[in-house]
C-alpha cells in the first residue's frame, strides 16, 4: 500500500479505491491523464495540495477515496464522507484562468457536475438545481459541493485543486445534516454505481474545463444562469461585515461574481460567502 502522507503515489494504488476508473476508461482526457485511489484518506483536496507542493504528482492527477475522514467544504465546514457511500474526488490543474476570472473555476466545474448529474435524476421532471455559487441541490437538499483551491508557492499561484463530493449511496445522514443532504439514492431509490457516476461526470467536466481554458466565459455564464433559478429573480439574504443584507439575484457579472440588487436599491457584487433564501 502508499504512504499518503509523502513519497511518490503507487501505481497500483487506483486498487484500493474501489470506483476509481481504469486508465482506459479515461484514455483520450486532457485534464484527467492519471487516478490515484485511496481506502480512506484525511481529505483529497489536501493531499492533492500536499503532493503538488512536494512535486510528487502532475496537472492532471485525479485523487479519489472511497472514504474521508477529515473531508472539507466550504466555509470552513466540514464533508461528511462515509466509506463506501460518495465520491470523494480532488483534481490537480494548472492555473486554468487569470485572476479576475478565478471564480469560473468554481462555476464551471458545478455546471459540468449539475449537467453530469441532471441525466442520472428519474423521474426526469425532478430538476436539480445550482445554488450559488457551486452547490448542486434537489429539492433545497444538498447532493455535492465543489471545493476549488489555489496551490501557492513563493506568492504565486503554481496549480488548482477542483474537489468535488458526491453523495451517491447514502441511505441516511447523521441527524445534524439529514434534512439538508440528499443521494442520488435517496432521489431514485436505485443504487448507481460510484465508477459509473464518475465516468459520466469525467468527459462532461472535460469539455466545460476545455471552455474555461479557451476563456469562453460568455458560454459558462450563460449556461450557468440557466441552469441555476438563483441567478436572477430569487429573493436572498447574505451577510456583509455589517450584518445581513436582503436583496434580489440579478445575474452573473463577467468576472463571475454574483449581482444582488439590495432592498435599498444599491447593485452589489458577490464573490465569496453563501446565499439564503429568505
Ligand atoms: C462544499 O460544498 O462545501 C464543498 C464540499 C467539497 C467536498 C469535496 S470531497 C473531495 C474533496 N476533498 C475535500 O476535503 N473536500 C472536497
Amino acid at each position: 500500500m502508499l504512504d499518503s502522507s509523502q513519497g511518490k503515489p503507487d501505481v497500483n494504488a487506483t486498487h484500493s479505491c474501489p470506483y476509481a476508473p481504469i486508465d482506459a476508461e479515461i484514455s483520450g482526457l486532457e485534464y484527467c491523464r492519471t487516478v490515484v485511489g485511496f481506502e480512506s484518506v484525511g481529505s483529497t483536496n489536501e493531499l492533492a495540495k500536499d503532493w503538488a507542493l512536494k512535486n510528487t504528482i502532475r496537472p492532471g492527477t485525479l485523487i479519489l477515496a472511497d472514504e474521508q475522514t477529515d473531508g472539507r467544504g466550504r466555509l470552513n465546514h466540514s464533508w461528511h464522507s462515509p466509506r463506501g457511500r460518495g465520491i470523494y474526488a480532488s483534481l490537480l490543474l494548472a492555473p486554468l484562468t487569470p485572476p479576475d476570472k478565478a471564480s469560473f473555476v468554481t462555476l464551471t466545474t458545478g455546471l459540468a457536475l449539475h449537467q453530469a448529474i441532471s441525466g442520472l435524476i428519474s423521474p426526469a421532471g425532478n430538476r436539480l438545481d445550482i445554488k450559488w455559487p457551486n452547490d448542486i441541490i434537489w429539492e433545497n437538499r444538498k447532493l455535492a459541493g465543489i471545493l476549488a483551491e489555489s496551490v501557492i508557492k513563493d506568492g504565486q499561484q503554481i496549480f488548482i485543486v477542483v474537489g468535488f463530493g458526491i453523495n451517491v449511496t447514502n441511505e441516511h445522514f447523521p441527524p445534524e445534516i439529514q434534512s439538508r443532504a440528499v443521494s442520488l439514492y435517496q432521489i431514485n431509490r436505485q443504487v448507481l454505481s460510484r465508477h459509473d457516476v464518475l465516468l459520466k461526470i469525467l468527459p462532461v467536466l472535460e469539455n466545460r474545463l476545455r471552455q474555461l481554458a479557451t476563456a469562453d466565459y460568455e458560454r459558462i455564464r450563460y449556461d450557468w444562469e440557466q441552469a441555476s433559478s438563483f441567478a436572477r429573480g430569487r429573493k436572498v439574504k447574505y451577510f456583509d461585515k455589517h450584518g445581513p443584507v436582503m436583496g434580489i439575484t440579478n445575474g452573473l457579472k463577467q468576472d463571475g461574481a454574483l449581482q444582488i440588487v439590495t432592498r435599498n436599491h444599491q447593485v452589489v457584487d458577490v464573490y465569496h460567502g453563501e446565499i439564503f433564501e429568505y
